[in-house]
C-alpha cells in the first residue's frame, strides 16, 4: 500500500489525499451516482479540515495524532506470550484503518434505521458482550442467540456460535451488517443510502482515503468490513490477574484462584480439554498452536423429547449440516473475561457462573418446565468430556475464583476501545 506516497505524507493527512475519494455500493467498483456531488464535497471538505488545504486533519481526533495509512508504521500491543494475529494479505493493518473501524463499530449510521451499531450488542465494559440473554437488532427484532464477547477475536478459528464456514473477521462483519435472518444492522438492500450517510461525514471521507489510499472505491461495503475487522483485531486481552501470575507475579493470583486453576485442568472436571490454552478454547487460530478437537460440542443443555433435540433455530451445527450427531454442537467459547460476559451459552439461558458449574457437575442440565424440557444429561449427542463430577462447596468457590481471575480490567477500561463519538 502507499504506492509512490511516502509514509511521511501519510502521517500528515493532507487535503490533496481527499481529492480521489470514491464511493461505491457494490464490489464491482462500478461508480455510484453520487459521483456528481464529489466536486462540491471536496470543496466542503477543504473548508472543514483544519487550516484548509495543506493543513493536517485535526477534526475531533486527539491533538498531535494524525493517523498513518502506512502498514509499516502500525504497531501491535501484544501481551507477553501472544503471537501476532494473522492478517489477510488484502487487508493490512494501518492506524487510520483501525481508527476508522472504531468509528464505524460505534456508529448507528451503519444501520438502516439509524438506531443500531455493532456496539449496541458488543459493549467494551462487558468485553464486547452485552449482558442480555438475547439481543435486539434493528427495529427491535429479537436475535435468537446470545451476543458473543469479542476479546481476542483475532485468534478465533471460526466466528459465530455454530458457523464453521465463517473464518475471517472481514467475512463475519457482512453477517450483522447485511443479513436479515436474524436482523442485526439491517443495511442489506440499503447500501447506497448508508454509504451516502458515511460520505456526508467529512471525517469519514478523510479516514477512508488515508486508510485505503490505493483503492479505487474507498467508501464501499468491502472497505467498511475491512476497517471494522482491523479494529476488531486490536481487541486483545491478556492482562488479567491470571496472566500476571503466569508472567511471574506470584502475588497476582490469590490461593483460591490458584487451586481453582488446578481443578479446571484436572481429569475430574476436564474443563481444559475443551477450554484449552491461553484463550481457554480449543477453537483458536494462533501461531504455533495446532487445533485440538473438539472445537464444537454438545454440552447437554437440552434434550427435547428425549431424542437429543435442541429446539430450532438453535440446533447448533445441525442447522447447517443436517447431520444428527451435529445436534446441539456449538463453538467452545473463550473464557477470557467470562465473569463480565453473562448470561451464558449460545442462548443466554444460564444466568451465572455458579449455574454453569452446576450444569457441568450434573453432566448436563435438567429442565422440567418451559418450552424445551428434557434431561440434558441423557442427550445422546452430548460430548463424552461432559461426564459430570463431584465438587465440594469449597472447591466450587475455588473454581469460581479462578474463572473471575480471567477478568482483565485494563481491557475493559482501555480508552482506545471506547466509543469515539462521545466526548469525555
Ligand atoms: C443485534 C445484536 C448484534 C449486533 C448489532 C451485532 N452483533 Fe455481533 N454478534 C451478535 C450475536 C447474537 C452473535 C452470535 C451470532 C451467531 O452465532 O448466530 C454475534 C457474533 C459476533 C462475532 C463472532 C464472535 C466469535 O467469537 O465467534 C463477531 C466477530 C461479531 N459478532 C462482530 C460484530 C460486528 C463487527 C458488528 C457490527 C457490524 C456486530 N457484531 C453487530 C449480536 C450482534
Ligand atoms: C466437551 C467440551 C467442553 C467441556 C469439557 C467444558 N466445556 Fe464449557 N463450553 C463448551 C461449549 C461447547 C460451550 C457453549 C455451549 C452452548 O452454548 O451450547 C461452553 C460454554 C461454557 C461457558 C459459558 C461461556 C459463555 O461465554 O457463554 C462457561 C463459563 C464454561 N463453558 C465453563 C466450563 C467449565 C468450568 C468446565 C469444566 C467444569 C467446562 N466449561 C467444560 C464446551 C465444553
Amino acid at each position: 500500500m502507499g504506492g509512490s506516497e511516502t509514509a511521511a505524507s501519510h502521517r500528515r493527512m493532507r487535503v490533496r489525499h481527499l481529492a480521489p475519494v470514491r464511493i461505491t455500493a457494490r464490489e464491482t467498483h462500478r461508480t455510484h451516482p453520487v459521483w456528481c456531488v464529489v466536486a462540491s464535497a471536496i470543496a466542503m471538505t477543504c473548508a472543514l479540515v483544519a487550516s484548509a488545504c495543506g493543513g493536517t486533519l485535526t477534526t475531533d481526533l486527539p491533538v498531535g495524532i494524525a493517523p498513518s495509512g502506512d502498514p509499516a508504521e502500525f504497531r501491535w500491543h501484544l501481551p507477553a506470550g501472544f503471537p501476532t494475529p494473522i492478517v489477510p494479505a488484502d487487508n493490512p493493518m494501518n492506524d487510520a484503518k483501525v481508527l476508522l473501524g472504531r468509528r464505524l463499530f460505534f456508529d448507528p449510521r451503519l444501520s438502516n434505521d439509524g438506531a443500531v451499531s455493532c456496539a449496541t450488542c458488543h459493549k467494551p465494559s462487558k468485553a464486547f458482550a452485552d449482558g442480555r440473554n438475547l439481543p435486539l437488532g434493528s427495529g427491535g427484532r429479537l436475535h435468537p442467540r446470545n451476543s458473543m464477547a469479542l476479546s481476542n477475536v483475532a485468534f478465533q478459528q471460526t466466528l459465530g456460535w455454530a458457523d464453521p464456514k465463517t473464518t475471517s473477521l472481514e467475512a463475519q462483519v457482512r453477517i450483522p451488517l447485511l443479513g436479515d435472518a436474524p436482523l442485526e444492522l439491517g443495511m442489506g438492500g440499503h447500501e447506497v443510502r448508508v454509504l451516502q450517510r458515511l460520505y456526508d461525514v467529512p471525517l469519514y471521507r478523510a479516514l477512508f482515503v488515508v486508510a485505503f489510499a490505493t483503492d479505487t472505491a474507498q467508501i464501499s461495503v468491502n472497505n467498511v468490513a475491512r476497517a471494522i475487522a482491523a479494529f476488531e483485531r486490536t481487541l486483545i486481552s491478556g492482562n488479567s490477574p491470571y496472566d500476571r501470575f503466569r508472567r511471574g507475579d506470584t502475588h497476582a493470583l490469590p490461593k483460591d484462584a490458584q487451586r481453582g486453576a488446578t481443578l479446571f485442568a484436572s481429569d475430574r472436571l476436564q474443563c481444559a480439554r475443551c477450554h484449552s490454552g491461553v484463550l481457554f478454547t480449543n477453537a483458536v487460530r494462533m501461531g504455533g498452536v495446532s487445533p485440538i478437537a473438539p472445537q464444537f460440542a454438545n454440552t447437554g443443555l437440552y434434550n427435547v423429547g428425549g431424542n437429543g433435540a435442541y429446539a430450532a433455530p438453535n440446533t447448533g451445527l445441525f442447522a447447517s449440516t443436517g447431520v444428527l450427531s451435529d445436534m446441539g454442537r456449538f463453538k467452545i467459547p473463550s473464557l477470557r473475561n467470562v465473569a463480565v460476559t453473562y448470561p451464558y451459552m449460545h442462548d443466554g439461558s444460564v444466568a451465572t457462573l455458579e449455574d454453569v458449574i452446576d450444569h457441568y457437575a450434573g453432566g448436563g442440565r435438567t429442565l422440567t418446565a418451559g418450552p424445551a424440557p428434557g434431561i440434558g444429561r441423557r442427550n445422546p449427542y452430548k460430548h463424552a468430556f461432559v461426564a459430570g463430577f463431584r465438587i465440594s462447596p469449597s472447591e466450587k468457590l475455588d473454581l469460581l475464583a479462578f474463572l473471575r481471575s480471567l477478568t482483565d480490567s485494563t481491557f475493559l477500561t482501555d480508552s482506545t476501545h471506547m466509543n469515539p463519538w462521545v466526548t469525555r
